[in-house]
């Protein structure tokens, strides 16, 4: 059985320079991506309550490292929220997240179920990697597009934990023992995840971080709507780069090559429906 490595908190919020905050370097549209990216990273306790259920009765070290993760989730929330702060200072993320927990739980994180909704340890992290290989990809995408010198830090060492937590739950998946769910399984779990991208918490979580409390009644949340404006707001980060980038992350996740023809097609597939959305 493979060993889960000892996890080690990269950075604190202390070490992260933000007297360099340049605000004529914001630009709006990532302005609203990174307010919306701030609440979905913030809600990271619950995850971690329902992974630590999935991984009941698991070795001490497992649960250490959920715990770790979640924390670190949690951080990369308040650095962000910090920064949107700083940007726009109408925008407070206590505020904006009171608001976005009371509207958003997914169905799996209410109490009362037991194990994971993919049926199986293993088919819970491979979707844990595909949420990864989407955030590592993501911040190295606002890393590299925005020219505002705090953003750039910040997303820059968020990407690198997200990839640390991709290696990590990869990790995790390889140590559970049983059989090896099948290539078309594996696949399946992990373009389900993909899809589940489209549900509320993207959509949501743009409503609630970029129309203030005060202009809800005359701007109602539409889920079609937010989901297209949040989609808009983070897609114009990605260069085709990134995308292959994450594509073969969650090819290497489900086992198959990263550099064979599932990953070209996928890359292909993926970059064409992403800039559809984001025209
Ligand atoms: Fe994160
Ligand atoms: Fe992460």
């Amino acid at each position: 059985m493979a060993v889960v490595p000892v996890y080690k908190q990269g950075w604190t919020m202390d070490d992260i320079h933000w007297s360099l905050f340049d605000r004529e370097k914001v630009e709006p549209n990532l302005l609203a991506a990174i307010k919306a990216a701030a609440l979905v990273e913030y809600n990271a306790p619950d995850y971690v309550t329902y992974l630590k259920r999935v991984f009941a009765g698991s070795a001490p070290p497992t649960v250490a490292a959920i715990e770790q993760w979640g924390q670190e989730e949690a951080q990369h929330g308040r650095a962000l929220g910090r920064w949107a702060e700083m940007a726009d200072p109408s925008f407070k993320l206590e505020e904006a997240f009171a608001r976005f927990r009371k509207g958003y739980t997914p169905d799996h994180f209410g109490d009362g179920q037991q194990g994971s909704v993919r049926g199986s340890r293993r088919g819970e992290m491979i979707a844990r990697c595909v949420v990864e290989s989407g955030t590592s990809s993501y911040y190295s995408a606002i890393r590299d597009a925005t020219e505002e010198p705090v953003l750039q830090e910040i997303a820059g060492r968020i990407a690198a934990d997200e990839y640390r937590h991709y290696k990590l739950f990869y990790d995790l998946q390889n140590a559970q023992p049983g059989p090896e769910l099948g290539l078309w399984k594996k696949l399946l779990i992990a373009v389900g995840r993909v899809r589940e991208s489209d549900d509320d918490e993207l959509a949501f979580s743009y409503y609630c971080a970029n129309v203030p409390p005060e202009k809800e009644a005359v701007t109602p949340y539409e889920r079609k709507k937010f989901s297209k404006m949040a989609s808009k707001a983070s897609m114009a980060a990605y260069h085709r780069k990134h995308i292959e980038k994450l594509v073969q992350m969650v090819v290497k996740a489900v086992g198959a090559n990263p550099h064979g023809w599932i990953a070209s097609f996928f890359g292909a597939l993926l970059w064409r429906r992403l800039a559809a959305k984001g025209a």
